[in-house]
């Protein structure tokens, strides 16, 4: 048997690593990165950091608008499904890579499979929301990380072939953290514990809107403790873009960094007092790390870390993080919401006995 595993971006590099390593004791994977990302600090070091396989095959896509980008993808993505004729597809998550996966496969009638189905934000300006949509809607086997994506499934009518697994990011994170600790110190970041917040900003509603990112950047430099900021490239471009470079040189709250590696970024989230992000992996993290996060969003997919206490989500345009801060209050901490940290091996048994159905 043989499944096609497409990724590219950098979440997704996370999330394929526990997966395949299950995956590749049961069946031949062929591995597809798209090449989304692509500089070493989005791409490369994942793959080194968390033995990831070799990709079978390097597509180079890169950046591009959104038909550019996905249109390439779906080209070249075809090409392989063709020439490999798998079993199946695997995708992971929101981005365009995953969309491009499924609609290929989709169209060569081969069986596709996705992990983090089911997550909705009801907000159709993003673009994951879209992708998300779309690919659970031609998907086979729909792995939802929880009840809440498995309730907004069964909304559009799924039932079936949904099964609620836990998240794959949990996985991860246990597989880690212990390593991540032993690897790294926060003194190498000139950070003490509990003595500074971690940010992370890199959502095109954010970045791309001048008003939401200064009204961030003003909020980020408000803040009475360091503000450590591993910048995401589209973040970096569009603060060049608007000139924001001097709001960010005045203050002493904000430091920039590079992206940093995945352990890296465990241990930098471990050690915080409070991460502030619109990142939907880092939201998880932070429950997982049992930090304190808020969310410089509208809404989220991850609402069971909201309605845990442990997140709090912070209008952008008037991004009084501090006020949040200063208001979050001591909150028991509920285990589990995430699974139990054995999804990987759930979404393995559920493929091959799926496939295995087909064949018989
Ligand atoms: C993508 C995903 C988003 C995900 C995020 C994770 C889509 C539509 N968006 O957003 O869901 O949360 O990845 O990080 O798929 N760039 C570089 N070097 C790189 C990669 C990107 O310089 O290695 C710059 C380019 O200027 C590019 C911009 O970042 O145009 C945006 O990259 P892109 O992959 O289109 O979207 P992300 O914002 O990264
Ligand atoms: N991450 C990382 N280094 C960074 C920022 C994020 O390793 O500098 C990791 C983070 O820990 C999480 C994943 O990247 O595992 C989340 O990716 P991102 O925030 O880019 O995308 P999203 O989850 O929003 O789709």
């Amino acid at each position: 048997r043989k499944i096609v595993t497409i990724v590219g971006a950098r979440p997704q590099f996370v999330k394929v690593a526990p997966v395949s390593r299950v995956l590749r004791t049961h069946c031949r994977e062929v591995l597809v990165n798209t090449g989304q990302h692509y500089d070493y600090k989005m791409a490369g070091v994942f793959f080194e950091e968390l033995s990831i396989p070799k990709p079978d095959y390097d597509l180079g896509v890169g950046s591009g608008n959104h038909g550019k980008q996905t249109g390439e993808m779906l080209n070249k993505i075809e090409e392989v499904l063709l020439r490999e004729t798998p079993d199946a597809v695997l995708v992971y998550g929101d981005t365009n890579s995953t969309l491009a996966g499924a609609l290929a496969a989709s169209k060569l009638h081969i069986p596709i499979f996705h992990v983090e189905a089911g997550l909705r934000s009801f907000n159709k300006r993003m673009p994951e929301e879209i992708n998300r949509i779309a690919t659970d809607h031609v998907s086979d086997l729909l792995f939802p990380p929880t009840e809440t994506a498995v309730r907004n499934l069964q909304r559009e009518g799924f039932a079936d072939h949904v099964f609620m697994v836990g998240d794959v990011m949990l996985d991860a994170v246990l597989y880690n953290i212990e390593l991540a600790k032993r690897n790294h110190r926060l003194e190498t970041f000139g950070l003490a514990e509990r003595d500074y917040y971690l940010a992370t900003i890199h959502r095109a509603d954010n970045t791309d809107d001048r008003q939401r990112l200064k009204a961030i950047l003003e909020a980020l430099s408000r803040m009475s403790a360091p503000v450590v900021l591993p910048l995401h490239p589209r973040t970096q471009k569009m603060i060049a873009d608007y000139g924001f470079g001097d709001l960010i040189a005045s203050s002493p709250a904000i430091r920039i960094i590079e992206p940093v590696s995945y352990l890296e970024m465990l241990l930098l989230e471990s050690g915080a007092k409070g991460i502030i992000t619109d990142s939907g992996g880092v939201q998880k993290e932070a429950y997982f790390a049992r930090v304190p996060c808020y969310t410089l969003r509208d809404e989220t997919e991850w609402v069971e870390t909201v309605e845990s206490g442990w997140n709090t989500l912070v209008n952008p345009l008037n991004a009084n993080l501090a006020d949040a801060v200063q208001r979050r209050t001591d909150v028991p901490y509920i285990e589990n919401l995430y699974g139990d940290g054995n999804a990987a091996s759930k979404i393995v048994d559920c493929m091959m006995k799926f496939l295995a159905e087909r064949r018989g």
